[in-house]
């Protein structure tokens, strides 16, 4: 069963996310509008009509759902338009994210119709990951979206949907990644980083420099610098990514949930 309408809300800082969401969405003909929090945080309610669908995708950040998406995603609301819940992570594991994610909507007024896990090229060590979303996940995807049709199908019948999404409902503490991005001699001070940083931790004026306290370590900086300038670097970082491709190596497949 197909729908007239879908929004597509997604934090995409590399694109991986927008990229699952997008995926899911060409499986149904529909019009796609999109809600991209990372160019146009929601600051104001926007609702969904009931004869709508939502697919709202978040990354994955330690465990969680980022948490300035969280006070976004407050204004979401939905009027038991169903959804479809998606966390993208960087193959070491998705823990309490989608979950989290999940109850977010329903507490918004959404019925959420199916949830799934899918796996990106990890934005802070991308040999972590390299090459997914592969052709695998597409399918997946693709079968995912299939689910989710039948489910809409059973709603417009009158049956109750209610989805079990992998999570511990205390989720974890919210983390912090201590590593943070840095520019280089290649800046051309053009300010694109420091306009789209979600955080305002790049100064306009100054942008060689980056506020350690306020930055989540998104990569939006690094992912949309036009001269390739920004990167994380450094002997701690170095170390970090070692030993965290030597942890994360084993090759994990998506998880659905319908
Ligand atoms: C601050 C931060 C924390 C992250 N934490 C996790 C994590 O707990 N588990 C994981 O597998 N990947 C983690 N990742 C990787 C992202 O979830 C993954 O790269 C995601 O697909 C990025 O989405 P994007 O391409 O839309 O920005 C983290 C990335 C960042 C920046
Ligand atoms: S986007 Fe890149 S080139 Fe432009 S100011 Fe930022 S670091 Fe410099
Ligand atoms: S400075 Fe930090 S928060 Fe801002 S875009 Fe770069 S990584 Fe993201």
């Amino acid at each position: 069963m197909n729908r007239k309408n879908i929004t597509e809300v997604f934090f995409s800082p590399n694109g991986t996310t927008q990229e699952v969401v997008q995926t899911i969405g060409r499986n149904f003909s529909a019009e796609a509008e999109s809600c991209d929090l990372l160019r146009a945080p929601l600051q104001q309610d926007k609702r969904i009509p009931k004869d709508g669908l939502a697919i709202v995708g978040m990354p994955v950040y330690a465990g969680r759902i980022p948490g300035l998406c969280r006070e976004w995603l407050a204004h979401l609301k939905g009027e038991e338009t169903p959804a479809m819940a998606v966390a993208v992570y960087g193959n070491r594991d998705y823990d309490d994210a989608l979950l989290e994610l999940t109850d977010l909507l329903e507490e918004n007024g959404f019925t959420v119709i199916g949830a799934g896990a899918f796996i990106a090229q990890h934005s802070i060590f991308p040999k972590v990951g390299a090459g997914r979303p592969d052709q695998a996940d597409k399918e997946a995807m693709a079968l995912f979206a299939e689910k989710c049709k039948e489910n809409l199908a059973c709603l417009a019948a009158g049956e109750t949907i209610k989805i079990v999404v992998k999570g511990n409902p205390e989720y974890r503490e919210p983390g912090n990644v201590p590593l943070k991005p840095s520019a280089d001699k290649a800046c051309t001070r053009c300010g694109v980083c420091a306009s789209l940083c979600p955080t305002h931790s790049i100064p306009k004026d100054d942008p060689w420099r980056t506020n350690q306290k306020t930055c989540i370590s998104c990569g939006a900086c690094i992912h949309n610098c036009p001269a390739g300038a920004r990167a994380f670097r450094g002997p701690m970082y170095a170390i970090a990514e070692k030993e965290f491709c030597k942890k994360n190596a084993a090759y994990r497949k998506p998880e659905l949930f319908y």
